[in-house]
């Protein structure tokens, strides 16, 4: 366990944090009110951690201003000035504020954060840290606790948002995802290595008047023994470094073991039907195909879908993770020393390049005999939330498990919403080289068809079963029937794994 020395607010006195939020919401100290105050270039521009624009914004003495100044830009603001904004006593008692002359300060950044059903929502994170990115850290401590990142949000968007009795969030640091999940589990455990984190998890919670949760310190799994749940979530310290030097990123196991060792040991802590979903990064290893990799990680009785969104060579991914500490600020020797060591380590096992990406397992019902594992590389845009795109790909899964090929023929498909024909050649020619399915929705996904696929996918609204279908599209062709039904099936599961055909009964017409 690490931590830094600095103090943080009292995380039992409920009434500061309501009082404190309360203060907040009459200000508008919202995610509307400052995109409002700040306008999008400046509200934007916090994102990229420049906080100038803001500071610019903020020169008034509005409540708002002051507040934004306050918790978001580290900059004190005069006592007399606050005592009409929040209730200073008290949030001076509670640890939140404390004196500087004249002055008050922050003692941690609080970012307004808008939930997905309008929820005014504050996350709490170490001074320095609510805006974080590419400028590099506000705090180099080992044990610092940071705010949203973009790696947050796309967890908290992919994540399956169904109904659950019990949630576990591990590695929570902000308490981003336990505070989503407070919203559809009735359970939320969130652990973390770093008891700051789990203050600030506790205060994140209070001030955004969520519940609070079940808050465990330790590694991994450790905390919560042979406890299973329905939703597993985990933002970890994923990053591959030589040496673990900052907890809130750098798992300290070695290479892509963290990873692996987590999504390895979700299968034993899920209940059936139950999901987990991690993000994580991963070796390209010399001599070794990346999807087995990913393959041999999954646990046994459990499905997954596996997808790469991103993949770096060893410098691009050493220079990220360098800039992203601030080290290109520090002493150029110094710089240079840490980025030699990071590619020493990657000579050294064999490393080209590094995977980024989700991974979703879903524990299978008992009876599956056979796990459908998904590994695959997709780098283009998607459309968050995904949440129940994630969902839905295993109920595809699961249809696919039951019907064989005789089913599928007799069973009848809809096309999913807003999926459109692209046909692509060169300028002039009579026909296309190819035809191109497109998803506008979800995945956005993109695929190639035989003219047979893209005629069945047009006919499909649910009425005639395929077989039908294809029994009239072998007319249309002068194809004989059964060959047609012989060779397509394979070509409509694609189109149903891939969300392009959604089932719609077994036995239509
Ligand atoms: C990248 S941060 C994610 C924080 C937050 N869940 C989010 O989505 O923004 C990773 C968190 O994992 C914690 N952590 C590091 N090593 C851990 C371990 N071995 N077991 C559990 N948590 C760990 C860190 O302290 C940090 O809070």
């Amino acid at each position: 366990m690490s931590s830094t020395a600095a103090a943080l607010p009292t995380a039992d006195r409920h009434d500061v944090a309501a009082a404190l939020r309360d203060a907040l919401l009459r200000a508008e100290f919202t995610s509307d009110g400052l995109l409002d105050l700040l306008g999008a270039p400046a509200y934007a521009a916090l994102a990229r951690s420049e906080t100038v624009p803001a500071l610019r914004a903020t020169r008034g003495d509005s409540p708002l201003e002051t507040l934004v100044r306050l918790f978001l830009l580290q900059q004190p603001v005069p006592r007399a000035r606050l005592a009409e904004v929040l209730p200073l006593d008290a949030c001076l008692d509670g640890g939140w504020l404390r004196p500087s002359g004249d002055e008050v300060a922050a003692v941690v950044d609080v970012r307004p954060y808008g939930g997905p059903d309008g929820e005014d929502w504050y996350i709490v994170s170490d001074l320095g840290c609510a805006v974080g990115g590419a400028g590099g850290i506000g705090s180099r401590e080992e044990g610092v606790v940071l705010g949203v990142g973009g790696a947050s949000m796309t967890l908290a968007g992919i994540t399956v948002r169904t109904p659950v009795a019990s949630a576990l969030d591990l590695g929570t640091g902000s308490g981003i995802q336990a505070l989503h999940a407070a919203q559809h589990a009735t359970q939320v455990t969130a652990t973390d290595l770093n008891s700051r984190a789990l203050h600030i998890t506790a205060l994140t919670l209070a001030l955004s008047g969520v519940r609070a949760a079940d808050l465990r310190e330790g590694s991994l799994y450790e905390p919560v023994g042979e406890a299973t749940y329905d939703l597993i979530v985990s933002n970890p310290p994923f990053v591959i470094s030589p040496g673990a030097r900052l907890t809130y990123r750098d798992g300290g196991m070695g290479g892509d073991d963290l990873c692996r060792t987590l999504v390895q040991g979700a299968g034993e802590h899920l209940n059936e039907g139950g999901y987990a979903q991690f993000l994580a990064n991963w070796q390209h290893v010399d001599g070794e195909e990346w999807t087995e990799r990913l393959r041999s990680w999954v646990p046994r009785g459990c499905d997954a879908w596996i997808v790469q969104r991103e993949v770096q060579d060893v410098t691009q991914y050493a220079e990220l993770w360098l800039r992203d500490a601030g080290d290109h600020r520090t002493d150029p020797a110094e710089y240079a020393a840490r980025y030699d060591a990071w590619l020493d380590e990657f000579e050294a096992h064999k490393v080209r390049s590094v995977g980024f990406g989700w991974i979703t397992l879903r524990k299978a019902a008992a009876a599956h005999a056979e796990p459908s594992v998904v590994v695959e590389e997709w780098p283009h845009p998607v459309e968050q939330p995904l949440g129940e795109a994630v969902r839905a790909h295993f109920a595809r899964v699961d249809w696919l498990r039951t019907h064989d090929d005789a089913a599928l023929l007799e069973a009848s498909f809809r096309l999913s919403g807003e999926v459109v024909q692209e046909q692509v050649g060169l300028p002039g020619a009579e026909d296309p080289e190819h035809v191109v399915l497109r998803q506008g929705r979800g995945m956005r996904r993109a695929t190639k068809v035989d003219t047979v696929g893209a005629g069945f996918a047009g006919v499909c609204d649910g009425t005639l079963s395929a077989g039908r279908i294809l029994d009239a599209i072998a007319q249309l062709m002068g194809e004989e029937p059964v060959l047609l039904r012989d060779r397509t099936p394979a070509q409509i599961r694609t189109l149903v794994e891939q969300g392009f055909l959604e089932p719609v009964a077994d036995t239509a017409g």
